[in-house]
């Protein structure tokens, strides 16, 4: 089969040699003798591809990670062909088999994915006609590399929210348990970093419930907008033959086809709205690690993360650094760069595909990743992490964290409320200069500065009341914050992904 010996040009003065076939590549490989695997649109050309245009136009490097996705697509246009007649059933029943096989041979590491293929799309395809012959050159009647790539990135994709949605799930648990631990563990809350007023540590993790609950939204919402199906498409201007596509919509567990074949192959935006729900979630959990890494410092010892989350120093002996909370926070720059960078791709991309896009797959695939790997080791690091609770409490106790419930005793004394916090601003003046709380003044003290106070000021101004006076829905009091967590619970027993329709892959296999 080969065609001669030939000399590539790889560097700018290094050659090396290579087997050429009419239209192939050569694989800069320069110790063995090279194979050259044909491409699928070889036809129209009569030069050979440079290597370097090769290895720079091929991405069977990371789009073998949708093999699983790919062989799924085939098998669905497939049977979608054969009921439509385009087919016959020894044609399908033969490349049903093939692609079975295939799948098979990948998954048991029998076969593998090997680099000298154009994309995961072209080894498949390869594979299936050495495996089957003339039937497997049918397989790609009716559909393009464009509706297919589109097809293979939506079904990934789809399943990876899925996978996104039950790491959130799985964390809300792990904090829904600390909020029912600890209605009754006082805290400082902050405003500019600054203790503003007492709340409860459930109240506190309470809020972070209420961001990754609305991430939750956010990946559902996305499920359910992508999920249409991209394929029959075509290359761009749907194909002449009689595709069934709602059909082929239904066997891949999609709402339905897509409804305009230009937007079909060039439509990134499902994977944008989900990197944009990526960022989010790592928005959230940076804010939350920030909060843990001064919690943990030495000066706020509010917690304490266990060994197993935390790593030493090479020369500081007595560190224990909470490097896994760092590094969600850092890796939180890496998920919005992915974002950043497709949309950047997309802005000037006339319609309709065009070779940019290919670019939404390794970034997207990283982001993906580093998500799914952050969100579990935060969920293990807080389901282990150590409260210290009187150190909390004592830190509400202190810095003046009563002081707007001082003011709120005089106004129910009459007093108005601009005059009470002017009151309760002298009085504080006055507990810095002997450093004390508003608390620790004697009766006679407080009447100096306002006559309206009487002796039930210090039930009013105790960190117990300042807390658990405060029952609005929402508020940190321990009666409201029953009911949030008696809603929260119920809200969890719920789960979106048991919806009807809702489609997840448990066989989809990969090609990692
Ligand atoms: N690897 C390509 C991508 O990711 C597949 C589509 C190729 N289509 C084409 N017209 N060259 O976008």
């Amino acid at each position: 089969m080969f065609y001669g010996i030939i000399k590539v040009r790889f560097c700018d003065n290094y050659y090396f040699s290579c087997m050429l076939m009419p239209t192939g590549r050569q694989q800069a490989d320069k110790t063995k003798e090279l194979t050259i695997m044909p491409q699928l649109w070889g036809g129209r050309f009569t030069k050979e591809t440079d290597q370097l245009v090769y290895d720079f136009n091929a991405s069977i490097s990371f789009d073998r990670k949708f093999f699983g996705q790919d062989i799924e697509g085939s098998i669905a246009h497939v049977v979608m062909l054969a009921k439509q007649g385009i087919l016959t059933k020894e044609e399908k029943d033969a490349i049903l088999k093939g692609l079975t096989g295939i799948r098979q041979d990948v998954e048991e590491g029998k076969l593998a994915i090997t680099e000298e293929y154009e994309d995961i799309h072209s080894f498949v395809e390869a594979k299936l006609i050495e495996r089957i012959g003339e039937a497997g050159k049918k397989l790609h009647t009716g559909r393009s590399r464009n509706d297919q790539v589109a097809l293979d990135m939506r079904l990934y994709t789809r399943l990876e929210v899925l996978h996104v949605d039950e790491l959130v799930k799985e964390l809300l648990c792990t904090l829904l348990r600390i909020m029912e631990e600890n209605t009754d563990t006082y805290m400082p809350g902050f405003t500019h970093l600054q203790k503003a007023q007492p709340v409860t540590l459930a109240h506190h993790v309470g809020a972070y419930f209420e961001m990754f609950k609305r991430d939750r939204l956010r990946l559902k919402d996305i499920y359910h907008r992508m999920n249409y199906c991209p394929l029959g498409a075509g290359a761009l201007a749907g194909t002449t033959y009689p595709l069934d596509r709602n059909y082929t919509a239904s066997l891949l567990g999609f709402e339905g086809p897509t409804l305009n074949s230009m937007d079909s192959v060039s439509d990134r935006d499902y994977v944008i709205e989900f990197l944009s729900a990526l960022s989010t979630i790592m928005m959230h959990l940076s804010r939350f690690c920030e909060e843990i890494i001064i919690w943990n410092s030495d000066e706020y010892r509010f917690v304490e993360i266990d060994d197993a989350y935390s790593t030493g120093s090479s020369i500081m002996p007595q560190k224990k650094n909470p490097d896994i909370a760092e590094l969600v926070r850092g890796k939180t720059g890496r998920v919005y760069g992915a974002l950043i960078s497709i949309l950047t791709t997309m802005k000037g991309i006339p319609l309709a595909y065009n070779k940019d896009m290919q670019e939404d797959k390794e970034l997207t695939f990283d982001a993906i990743d580093t998500v799914k790997g952050c969100l579990a080791l935060f969920e293990g690091m807080v389901r282990t992490m150590k409260f210290r609770k009187e150190i909390m409490e004592r830190s509400a106790m202190q810095g003046f964290t009563n002081a707007t419930d001082a003011a709120d005793y005089l106004v129910g004394r009459g007093v108005p409320f601009r005059d009470a916090h002017g009151v309760i601003g002298r009085l504080v003046l006055y507990c810095i200069d002997r450093k004390c709380s508003i608390e620790d003044l004697t009766l006679e003290e407080l009447k100096e500065i306002s006559p309206v106070f009487e002796a039930d000021v210090y039930d009013a101004v105790s960190l117990q009341t300042c807390v658990e006076k405060r029952l609005t829905v929402g508020a940190p009091g321990k009666g409201a914050m029953q009911k949030v967590i008696e809603a929260q619970k119920e809200y969890l027993t719920r789960d979106w992904q048991d919806e009807e329709g809702i489609y997840m892959t448990k066989d989809s296999g990969s090609g990692k």
